[in-house]
């Protein structure tokens, strides 16, 4: 296939490069300037001038506290932007798959969330994220959107690193215990929009990896793995919250409020995917630190 990846500079976007490439697709990256998702006139070129059967959208505003202070640009990017490129791709019958978020959730309910579950994001940056998804929908309904959490991966970056990182100094962090997560890596997520590339499959998908934990578990287990003399221990939202947002405030930013549940039910997933059995958060984290360590 002939599949363009717009922010192919990304975490996502180049693992997403990497693996297309390695699986004998032609992979064109789009990147800013000549490719940039809000300019429909950008995109509408690259796409007659590359002629795609798949364009994947990875581009976004992912600075998610940053989007409190700069909603205009997170609007642009995740809303206008992915407008664009629904609109190009229906508009020239070219296959899309788009990345969304967990963080179109409110997080109040506590089991794992399904697609058909409300949305109703509690920050800039989710409330910028749904309208890209009510969008892509709106002009390209035969697209696919891949709802994810705490991606991870070799190219950007991300949590798992920076505690990683935090041990091997010997820092003491601080993780809670009431907010649940699932990190989900980006070579998951890479061969889940190629396979849907393939597909013709439609609507909302949640991929994640197996299970959910909270980011004080999901630190333990990155500790427990890492040599170093740092540590982790936990904490409460409560407690969490007016430090970090003090914190943010000292550097003229604001925190973001995240959903305190967004495990994402996949049985939706499970049944139209092919892949190899999905494997749970801890056998992605260690494998993923196996590599990196080695
Ligand atoms: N990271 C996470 O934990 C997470 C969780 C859930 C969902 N997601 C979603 O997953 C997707 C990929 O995220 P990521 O972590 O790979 O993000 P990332 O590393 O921040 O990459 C985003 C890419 O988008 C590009 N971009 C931004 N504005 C653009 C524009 N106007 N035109 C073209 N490209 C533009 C950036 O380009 P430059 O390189 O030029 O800056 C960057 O390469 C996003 O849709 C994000 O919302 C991420």
């Amino acid at each position: 296939m002939r599949i363009c990846v717009t922010g192919a500079r990304g975490m996502l976007g180049q693992q997403i490069v990497e693996t297309a490439t390695a699986l004998g697709h032609t992979v064109i990256p789009w990147v800013r300037p000549t490719a940039d998702v809000t300019q429909l006139e950008s995109i509408s070129q690259r796409a007659m001038q590359d002629a795609p059967d798949c364009i994947i959208n990875c581009a976004a505003w992912t600075d998610v506290d940053g989007a409190e202070t700069n909603a205009a640009a997170a609007y642009l990017a995740n809303y206008i932007g992915a407008r664009n490129v629904a609109t190009v791709a229906a508009n020239r019958g070219i296959r899309l798959v788009h990345i969304s978020t967990d963080f179109v959730y409110p997080g109040d309910i506590h089991r794992p969330l399904l697609e058909c579950d409300s949305t109703d994001p509690k920050s800039v940056y989710g409330m910028s994220k749904l309208a890209g998804e009510d969008a892509v929908l709106t002009q390209c309904p035969s697209a696919v959107i891949i709802r994810t959490g705490y991606i991870f991966g070799k190219h950007g970056a991300n949590l798992i690193d920076k505690i990683a990182t935090g041990i091997k100094s010997g820092y003491t962090m601080q993780f809670v215990t009431d907010q649940w997560i699932t990190p989900t890596s980006t070579t998951l997520l890479a061969d889940a929009s190629l396979e849907f590339c393939h597909s013709a499959t439609v609507g909302t998908y949640h991929v994640t990896h197996r299970g959910g934990c909270s980011t004080y578990e999901m630190a333990s287990l990155i500790a427990e793995l890492t040599p170093g003399t740092g540590s982790v221990i936990n904490t409460t939202l409560a407690e969490w919250e007016p430090i970090q947002s003090a914190r943010c405030q000292a550097v003229g930013r604001q925190l973001a409020k995240r959903p305190v549940y967004s495990v994402l039910n996949t049985d939706k997933y499970d049944q139209v995917a092919s892949l190899e059995a999905v494997v749970t958060w801890q056998d992605a984290i260690r494998s993923y630190l196996r590599r990196s360590n080695a």
